[in-house]
């Protein structure tokens, strides 16, 4: 198989981790994960989501997050925005960067943003062109590119189409979800050879969910194909509050295993992640949803 020689790691367990967690986690506790997890070596670390309280209330505290982190030089920290409220609270925060995010099913999009994705395209706009002012780079993500908890199997033209037209837009980036991990390699391929007529590989990232035990080997699956950018979770956890059934994401540790088993270099340091890992997993009172935290076991 062919591997690239150097992958980044885009942490997203501050933001898509906690945002489904049930007990609201203290705007302190986000903070120290952050800072581990900027410790710890992640150059991107999605810390939080600027969204309405009323959809994610989680993610209420994200002004008092954003100005909770001492911002280590060279760590980007970006944040959702679903609409042009998120970007200006968020620009107030002073963040570098921000993600968009749209969905290759309509069901799922309705569920998630309230509006049909065609709607979603045209309330990016003007995201993209306030961010652009400000030289804000902007992320893009395109949910259910395999599968959606509301309509089954996904059409891979119109995750291309949709990935695509984001693109297009400006995002520097698109983050290619199976949110709810219900794909298999072999859909994981599919799709990515429809999405890579319209995009070259390297603006795509993989993130996956591991509802199904799937996540690390549909990464797999990707890397071969060239994705050098995964998106993981610190302690598996995750899931988002409108797709039922979606576990955690991939734990960033068991990523982080087999990509250093292949050889492959992030600059991200392994044992600091399985501390984090162990340090979140303590405080909501369980054990981490990973293979290699578990493995090495609680030395906090
Ligand atoms: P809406 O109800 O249609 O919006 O929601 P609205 O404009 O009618 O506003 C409703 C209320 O929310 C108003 O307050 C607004 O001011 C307020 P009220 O007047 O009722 O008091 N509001 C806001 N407040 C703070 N920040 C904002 C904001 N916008 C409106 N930005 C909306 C539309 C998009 C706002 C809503 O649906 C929403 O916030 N959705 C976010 C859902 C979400 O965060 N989902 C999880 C993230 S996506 C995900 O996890 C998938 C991903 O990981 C990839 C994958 O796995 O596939 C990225
Ligand atoms: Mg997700």
């Amino acid at each position: 198989m062919t591997a690239p020689s150097t992958v980044r790691l885009y942490e997203v367990g501050p933001r898509d981790g906690l945002q489904n967690e049930q007990k609201t986690v203290p705007t302190e506790v986000k903070v120290a994960l952050i800072e581990r997890l900027a410790d710890a070596g992640f150059n991107k670390i999605e810390a939080t989501s600027f969204v309405s309280p009323k959809w994610v209330p989680q993610m209420a505290d994200s002004q008092q997050v954003m100005s909770g982190i001492s911002r280590k030089a060279g760590v980007d920290y970006p944040v959702l925005t679903p609409n042009l409220k998120g970007l200006e609270a968020a620009l107030e925060a002073g963040v570098t960067e921000v993600a968009i995010f749209g969905a290759a099913s309509e069901s799922f999009s309705q569920k998630n943003i309230n509006c049909s994705v065609q709607k979603s395209l045209e309330r990016f706009k003007p995201i993209m062109d306030r961010a652009s002012q400000e030289n804000i780079a902007v992320r893009g993500y395109v949910s259910c590119v395999v599968g959606c908890p509301y309509e089954g199997a996904i059409d891979p033209v119109v995750v291309a189409d949709v990935a695509h037209k984001m693109h297009d837009m400006g995002c520097y980036e698109i983050s290619l979800g199976d949110t709810i991990g219900v794909g298999t390699p072999m859909d994981i391929c599919t799709m990515l050879n429809v999405v890579m007529d319209q995009l070259p590989i390297e603006k795509l990232a993989l993130h996956c969910h591991d509802t199904y035990g799937q996540a690390l080997a549909n990464i797999l699956a990707g890397l071969d194909m060239g994705i050098s950018v995964i998106d993981s979770s610190v302690a598996g956890l995750g899931g988002c509050p409108y797709a039922a059934g979606a576990s955690g994401n991939v734990a960033t540790e068991d990523v982080l295993y087999m990509l250093n088993g292949m050889g492959i270099d992030t600059g991200v340091d392994l044992e600091k992640v399985i501390d984090t890992a162990w340090f979140i997993s303590d405080f909501l009172g369980r054990a981490p949803d990973s293979k290699v935290a578990v493995a090495r076991g609680n030395k906090q």
